[in-house]
């Protein structure tokens, strides 16, 4: 019998659920803990109690947790790559279409006006319109489980679409539709894309990978869409580009206070993977790695 705690919205019959105010763990929280399921909870290197022989990250991010300290004291991390990816890409889908149609900017508009409405609304819709997507090109970089869905998904819509990957070759990438261009060339991406979407994971290697240089190749008036982590976009960068009229929108899910209200940016509260089939993928997935770890000694961590 093993010592599994679990945080957040993670239900899963026999296994203790906590639902905490705070976002942080404390020692106490995970004292005597075989094992640890978390999603958003932030977990920092001082907690890791001795008991401590994994932890479940439920997404597909580990950002959360102090994997090198993990590595160090033989804990185990898991993660469910792959077990959001529909919901992320849903989210991507309504990213894109935000990033051209203005309808953040009418719906706060529209809200806010005070009488006269439909009236209203025939005079000053003129300034939300925005271009349709079909036709245009979508350019994917990172072609894991959600790139490649949302690379598909652009084909499905009509765009051309190119994909990128530094680890992958197209072969690899599982799934991804033959009506793919993949590019060996981040700048072929940047010079042809719409549309530039980013589907990475923050690693040293990837911290403000969109940095001034990068957004410099992107297509005039194009926009980016960042449904992956916070930190791969420099805020101060792409507030510039717009402003400069070299990026026409940027959309991401991951504000910051630099970002929120400003012209041309469309900042959602990271709910990419805030689906009840995505949470419940993602619990389901860790879970099971984590107690055939415990109990065998197996680690299925794809
Ligand atoms: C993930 O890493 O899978 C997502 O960002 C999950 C979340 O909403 O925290």
């Amino acid at each position: 019998m093993f010592n599994i705690t679990t945080f957040n919205k993670i239900s899963n019959e026999g296994l203790k659920h906590f639902d905490k105010d705070s976002y942080s763990l404390t020692p106490d929280d995970i004292s005597n803990a075989d094992g640890v399921v978390l999603r958003s909870y932030k977990m920092h290197d001082t907690v890791l109690p001795d008991t401590l022989k994994a932890i479940a990250r439920a997404g597909a991010g580990t950002n959360n947790v102090p994997v090198e300290k993990c590595s160090e004291k033989g804990i185990v991390v898991f993660n469910a790559p792959g077990a959001n990816a529909n919901g992320v890409k849903e989210m991507t889908l309504l990213a894109l279409l935000a990033s051209s149609r203005k309808v953040n900017d009418g719906i706060k508009w529209v809200n806010n006006l005070d009488g006269d409405v439909e009236k209203q609304v025939e005079k000053g819709k003129s300034q939300f319109a925005g271009p349709e997507i079909m036709g245009k090109t979508l350019g994917v970089v990172g072609l894991g489980a959600i790139g490649v869905l949302v690379a598909n998904m652009g084909i499905k819509l009509g765009m051309k679409v190119i994909g990128y990957d530094p680890y992958i070759s197209v072969q690899k990438a599982i799934g991804l539709s033959w009506d793919v261009k993949y590019s060996s060339s981040l700048d072929e991406l940047f010079g042809q894309a719409d549309y530039v979407s980013l589907h990475i994971p923050l690693v040293d290697k990837t911290k403000g990978f969109m940095d001034e240089e990068n957004i410099s190749k992107m297509k005039k008036g194009a926009r980016l869409i960042n449904m992956s982590r916070g930190g791969l976009v420099n805020d101060a960068a792409i507030l510039k580009a717009i402003d400069e009229g070299r990026v026409s929108s940027f959309v991401t899910d991951f504000p910051t206070d630099d970002l929120i209200n400003k012209n041309g940016v469309v900042c959602i509260p990271h709910l990419g993977a805030s689906t009840p089939e995505s949470e419940e993928n993602c619990a389901r997935m860790v879970v099971n790695q984590l107690i055939d770890y415990l109990e065998n000694g197996n680690i299925t961590n794809s």
